[in-house]
């Protein structure tokens, strides 16, 4: 079938998809159907089912004879280790843990936060919550002991399962005294961690509360998987809003399963058996779908890669690792690339592997640029295809659907709806907009299995960011257009999220902490275009009257505040100091505009500016910094 025709397919009986797409997974007892609209706006699939995902990403395989393929091989450069567990050690593993947790009295629907570096243990982690139903939030080892707090107080963990410390290049990150800190910050207590210990930093324990990682594993009952509704919430991923509180994504369990299932197929196009690599990190969306669930759940080799795309220790470490598993579909963010091209221009390090076992480069987390593409697709002499997702939405809802059909590639374009994905381009009113004209990306309800039905805690949240807008559809918080051929393009966000190496951040929790500081009156944070992290942030700050503190010793002490308090990943070092801000009339800040000064792009005087003076101002203060050129 061509894509027109599974999209068209999908479009006259969505049911009938994904029941089909439902006979791929293993049930304890099967959905009797797909769709619950009974809710509407709030949606939800397969809730009448009884299934667990553990089962489904490790038990099935070693049921069907493949005990003794690799399901995760773990490539750590920064550290010189590598390991492999077959699904039957990942079964024995998962069962271990999960009866561990058991034992200290967790049970299907308690939360556990897990906060881990790049290693196996990670995955182990999560499947072993998947396995009993306890439900995982994972938080990214760049954010700092306040970011780490505001998870647990708002998804109330039993448990946290931690490194003793993840490993950067250049220095070793203790997250063990982070978790400390921010279980003192927090009003909920976790009851008990269990602690990974690794050798470049074991941490100490707190008797009674903290569990070393093997200790708290020997002698207790293994766990069997437990069977769960089909809307059991598998997990919560926090991502950035347009305020300091993260927006708990909530997946239930059976939608994510059969929509993850399908992709690895129709849109990587790889069979069982085939390396699936998505570097990236478990903390983050990709992480959750495609280093972890995806293709362990479809039968495909996973790499958890501890390194980063250039000085660990080169420019050709992704080459290497494709070559060493035989990569077959290879999945990261466009800034790594940047930063590879940027060392290796001519691709001396790319022409010293043997690349052939590769048939496809994929690239999301951020625009895709047509010189980072074009570099790539020379170089590699494979399809290069831009895809289009969110954390909300759990998997690729604009792609070219390789394993159905490899449609043309357009530079800056990441191709077309996948099916389930009704996409559509509004004006302010919601009116469709026409082929070529800017708008908001918007899906029409409902949105398919694998996405959010809503936020956790956060109903009326979830309603007002995403469904109030467009009433009918969900609202991406993108901008963009579509062309005469139905190929989407993703431009920019409408709201104050940036997108810093593929990283989501917020600049209005940026601002939240800036305005803690003590000589700061007023701030505001913009993205500005950085040609190797696609953004960065920078702070415009206006101090309080009467302030004559050093300039430089205040933006100093705001990067350290923003590290502390946001953590390393924020990579906010740009900050100036001026009067006032630009404002509209009302008093709204008019970061759009600075944006465009900083970039130095045109921009249209807005009509409602209050004093236009602000922005010679604003030009002046960032010229020094190397922007409004
Ligand atoms: N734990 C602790 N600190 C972390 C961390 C982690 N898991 N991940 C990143 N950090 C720190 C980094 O050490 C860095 O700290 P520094 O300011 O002291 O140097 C900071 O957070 C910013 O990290 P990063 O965004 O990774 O920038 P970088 O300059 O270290 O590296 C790239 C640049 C392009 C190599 C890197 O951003 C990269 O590999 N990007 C790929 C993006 C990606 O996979 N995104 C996932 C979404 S698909
Ligand atoms: P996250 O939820 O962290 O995956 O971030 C999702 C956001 O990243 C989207 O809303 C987009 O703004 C951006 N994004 C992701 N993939 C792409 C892409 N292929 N092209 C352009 N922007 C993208």
């Amino acid at each position: 079938m061509t894509y027109q025709q599974v999209y068209d397919a999908w479009k006259n009986d969505p049911e009938k998809h994904w029941m089909d797409a439902a006979g791929h997974i293993d049930w304890v007892s099967p959905p009797t159907k797909a769709l619950f609209d009974e809710n509407a706006p709030l949606f939800e699939w397969f809730k009448d089912a009884e299934v667990n995902a553990c089962y489904n990403a490790v038990d099935r395989h070693v049921n069907a004879g493949r005990g003794d393929q690799v399901a995760i091989y773990y490539d750590s450069p920064i550290t010189g280790r590598k390991s492999q567990t077959t699904y039957a050690e990942l079964q024995t593993a998962t069962a271990k843990l999960g009866g561990a947790l058991q034992a200290k009295g967790v049970k299907a629907g308690d939360r556990v936060i897990i906060y881990m570096p790049m290693v196996a243990e990670a995955l182990v982690a999560m499947l072993a919550c998947a396995r009993i139903g306890a439900v995982h939030s994972v938080v990214f080892g760049g954010f700092a002991a306040a970011e780490l707090a505001t998870r647990i107080d708002d998804a109330t963990p039993k448990a946290v399962i931690a490194g003793s410390c993840g490993i950067e290049p250049g220095r070793v990150v203790a997250y063990k005294p982070l978790l400390d800190d921010a279980i003192e910050i927090a009003a909920h207590k976790p009851e008990f961690t269990v602690i990974l210990q690794r050798e470049e930093a074991p941490a100490d324990l707190i008797d009674g509360r903290d569990f070393e990682w093997n200790d708290f594993q020997t002698d207790t009952p293994l766990a069997d998987c437990v069977a769960l509704r089909g809307d059991h919430p598998a997990y919560i991923l926090y991502t950035s809003g347009t305020t300091g509180q993260p927006k708990g994504v909530l997946r239930p369990t059976a939608g994510h399963l059969v929509a993850l299932n399908w992709t690895m197929k129709n849109l990587y196009n790889v069979e069982a058996g085939d390396v699936f690599w998505a570097a990236s990190d478990v903390g983050w969306i990709v992480g959750h779908s495609y280093i972890c669930y995806a293709p362990l759940i479809h039968g495909n080799p996973t790499i958890v890669f501890e390194g980063k795309p250039i000085g660990t220790p080169d420019a050709g470490t992704f080459w290497r690792v494709i070559e060493e598993y035989n990569v077959r579909a290879f999945f990261t963010a466009p800034t790594a690339f940047r930063a590879i091209k940027r060392e290796d221009p001519t691709g001396a390090f790319v022409k010293k592997y043997d690349l052939s076992s590769l048939r496809a480069l994929y690239l999301a987390g951020e625009r895709a640029d047509p010189d980072t593409i074009t570099w790539a697709q020379d170089q590699l002499g494979v399809p290069v295809i831009d895809h289009w997702w969110q954390t909300e939405l759990g998997s690729p809802a604009l792609c070219n659907p390789v394993g159905i059909e490899l449609l043309p590639v357009k530079l800056g374009s990441p191709s077309v709806a996948v099916p389930g994905f009704d996409i559509r381009i509004l004006d302010e009113d919601g009116t469709e907009m026409r082929a070529g004209e800017l708008g908001a990306v918007a899906i029409k309800l409902p949105l398919p299995p694998g996405t959010l039905p809503t936020l956790w805690n956060a109903e009326d949240r979830y309603r007002k960011s995403y469904l109030e807008t467009f009433p009918g559809y969900y609202e991406t918080g993108d901008a963009g257009y579509v062309d005469d051929d139905g190929y989407l393009y993703i431009m920019a966000r409408t709201d104050d999220v940036i997108n810093v190496a593929g990283h989501r951040l917020s600049t209005g929790a940026m601002e939240e902490v800036l305005a803690d500081h003590p000589d700061i009156a007023e701030c505001a944070v913009i993205g500005v275009s950085d040609t190797l992290k696609g953004q960065l942030p920078l702070g415009f700050l206006c101090l309080n009257a009467g302030c004559d503190r050093e300039e430089n010793e205040i933006i100093a002490e705001c990067v350290k505040l923003m590290r502390d308090k946001i953590g390393p990943v924020a990579a906010f070092k740009l900050a100036t100091i001026v009067e006032r801000l630009p404002k509209t009339r009302s008093g709204k800040i008019l970061r759009g505009t600075m944006v465009s000064i900083a970039d130095g792009k045109d921009y249209k005087m807005p009509a409602t500016i209050d004093d236009p003076a602000i922005l010679d101002e604003i030009k002046k203060a960032l010229k020094p910094m190397g922007y409004a050129q």
